[in-house]
Order: C-alpha cells, then structure tokens, then sequence
C-alpha cells in the first residue's frame, strides 16, 4: 500500500477516516485512547502543512438523520485540547463548500448521517473523493467494513494511502500472525464458542497453545468428559470442540484444559468463590474463572513462548474474586519476553484493571477488525488500498 507518510502532503487537501468511535457519556468522552491513537496520522498532516480534514463515525446511527446522540462534538473537544486550539466541526460536508487553510485542521460530523454511507453508494464515495487531493484511511477498527468513507473513497480518491495507526496495526498484527516467533500461544475467552468458532479454527491451525477461556472453555471441559454444572456451555459444539482438540494433537499442539476451577452458584457480585477440581463441580454450579494450578501453568506457558495473541479474560474478572486467573495471565503477558500483541474491549478493560498496559508489546485499537484478522479474513479497507497501490 502507499503511505501517507511517503507522500508529499503541503498545500493537499487531504481528507482522513480515522475511528473516533468513543465511549461518550453526557456529552464527554469518557475514553479518548482511540481519539490518542488517531493523533500521530492528523499531527503528521497537520505539520506537512495539509489542509485536514477527518471524519469518524460514532455510534451507529440512522442514515440520513442528525442526532445529536451521534454528534462527534465530544470528539472535537477532546481533538481542540490536544491540539492546543480550536476544531471547527462541520455538519453538512458532503458537498464541500468550506475552506481549510494549510496546516489546519477541520472536523466533518459522523460520516454515519450520510445516505448511502453504510451500502458504500458509489455516487456519496465519489463525493467525498471529490473533496480531496489524497484520502488516508487511518481507520484499522472500522477497516472490516466496506462504507463510503472506509472503501468506496478510496477507489475515486486521486490518491488512497495508508495512515501511521492503519500501518502499526497491519505490522503489529502480521508480526504476531502471519510471522510468529515460536512457539505462538493464542488465548481465546469470551462467553461463547459460537462467537469465536471462526477465530478459534483459524487459531487451532496457527499456534502450539491455544488457550480458550471464560465460558467457552466450559463447552471444551465437557468435551473431555467433564461435569459443568449450571455453567455457560454450549452442547451442540462439544464434538468441535473436541475435533479441534484431536486436530491440534495430531500436529503436537494443544488446547490445555483447566484441572482445577472456581466456582459459585449464581452471577453476583458478591457471590463467594469456592475453589475445586475441574472432576469435582456440582449440578448446580457455575464456573467462573480458572483455579491457581491451571493459571500457573498458563502463566508458563506464556513465560515459555515467542509470540502471544490475546483475546478474551478467562474468568468473570469484573467481579474480583473470579479475576484471580485473568490477573496471573495478564502478570504473565507483561513479564514475558515475548512479543504480544492484545485486542478486544473486554481485553482492555482487564489490561487497565491489572495496570499493565505500558507492557503489552502492541494493543490494537480494534475490536470487530481485530477479530476479522485473527480469522484470517482479509479487511475490505485495507484490500482496496492494496489494488489502488498497484495502478
Ligand atoms: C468498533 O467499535 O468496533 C468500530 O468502531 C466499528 O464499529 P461498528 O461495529 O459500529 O462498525
């Protein structure tokens, strides 16, 4: 792909989509780290004396209605105190008609409002391309989709490059996917397998360790013949789960399976937390996190490996007494030498819990596109700069 940082951008009217899909609660964003992540693309055009402009989508709102709900005023706010100055956000762009000065940036309201955005329509793609001299598709969250702003633009653009974050994530991600250092252990948690079956296939063919978690490790501890309870777990999918066992077998590799669990008897906050053997649960209990002797041994293997992928907590972490075994893997992942790489809004939120996010190798910004990759999907934003690089 070309990147923008290849290109001469003075005097370039140069229309950027970054994901600015923020948290916002009372018309304040309450976590800006994609706002943060954003910024190295827009300063970069901002100081090559650009005329920025950058639009995001928040939310998923109807087309062709303003709402303020999905205004991306927040946003502007949070961009103006970074940058030190004001950003003026404009509401109806898509027709051009306002002017940025070199070195200025503007704010085009959530590219969601506009008719045609998420159908990627051919006639809004070449309105926004019109606006431009270079668009930079910094979006690697939103890079799954093919939208107006996301795909459609770039293939009318005079020229369609690849933004600093978009190129980080491809890096980071292919580094950990597509070139692993040895051996590679994915952790994969998350309520249900048939979420993650896709994830799970593509992982089970990738890594020595794919270690699955939360309630989907409950639909493979049954698969090995064991008692669940009460506990979240899918029937139907046991015989793949236990096709995926005997399939990384076959080839040396393994899904390890917990040999000891905590348990309760109902989701509560304040639900105490008994320990046993995973051959012990009872009719009528819940699973919910690994025991010490199964975090150990993931905390070795973690210790062990040359590339780490995460995706998922491996235990109800929101409640304290059922973190214990995400906490001892999220240890484990900022001790590590490996190179790990983390994603997923539940991921994030036990790396902020457990403090370690100054030690994860690379978190990606994303969530659905971060999936996509981990199943071995090609991202439709990122194919289209991938053709356009090769006229
Ligand atoms: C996300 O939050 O995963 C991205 O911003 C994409 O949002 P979407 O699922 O509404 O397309």
């Amino acid at each position: 792909v070309i990147k923008m940082t290849d290109l001469d951008l003075k005097g370039k009217r140069v229309l950027i989509r970054s994901d600015l899909n923020v948290p916002v609660k009372d018309g304040k964003v309450t976590s800006d780290a994609r706002i943060t992540a954003s910024m190295a693309t827009i300063n970069h055009a901002l100081k090559a004396g650009a005329r920025v402009m950058v639009t995001s989508h928040l939310g998923r709102p109807e087309e062709g209605v303003y709402s303020e709900e999905n205004s991306l005023k927040p946003v502007a706010d949070t961009i103006a105190n970074k940058l030190g100055k004001p950003v003026r956000l404009i509401r109806d762009w898509i027709d051009g008609g306002f002017d940025v000065a070199e070195g200025e940036l503007v704010l085009l309201e959530n590219c969601r409002f506009n008719k045609g955005e998420k159908k990627s329509n051919d006639e809004l793609s070449k309105k926004y391309a019109a606006l431009c001299d270079v668009f930079v598709m910094d979006a690697f969250g939103t890079a799954h989709r093919a939208e107006a702003s996301t795909h459609g633009v770039a293939k009318f653009a005079p020229v369609a490059a690849a933004g600093i974050l978009l190129t980080e994530e491809l890096e980071a991600l292919s580094k950990a996917l597509l070139n692993p250092a040895r051996p590679m252990v994915a952790i994969v948690g998350g309520s249900k397998v048939s979420t993650k079956l896709t994830v799970l296939e593509s992982l089970s063919d990738k890594c020595e360790q794919l270690v699955v978690g939360g309630g989907i490790a409950n639909t493979f501890l049954k698969a090995v013949g064991k008692n669940v309870g009460k506990s979240l777990c899918e029937d139907d999918l046991v015989p793949t789960a236990q096709a995926l066992m005997s399939k990384m077998q076959a080839r040396g590799a393994s899904i390890p399976v917990a040999v000891d669990v905590v348990v309760g008897k109902k989701f509560d906050a304040n639900e105490p937390a008994v320990l046993k053997d995973a051959g012990d649960v009872a009719d009528d209990d819940m699973i919910f996190d690994i025991g010490p002797k199964s975090a150990q041994e993931l905390a070795d293997i973690i210790m062990n490996a040359g590339t780490v992928v995460w995706n998922g907590p491996v235990g109800v972490f929101e409640f304290d007494q059922f973190g214990e075994g995400t906490k001892t893997i999220a240890k484990a992942i900022a001790e590590t030498k490996a190179f790990t790489l983390a994603g997923g809004g539940d991921t994030i939120a036990a790396i902020q819990k457990y403090d370690i996010y100054d030690k994860v190798s690379y978190i990606s910004t994303a969530g659905g596109a971060f999936l996509e990759f981990l199943e071995g999907k090609t991202l439709p934003a990122v194919a289209i700069l991938e053709e356009r690089a090769k006229q």
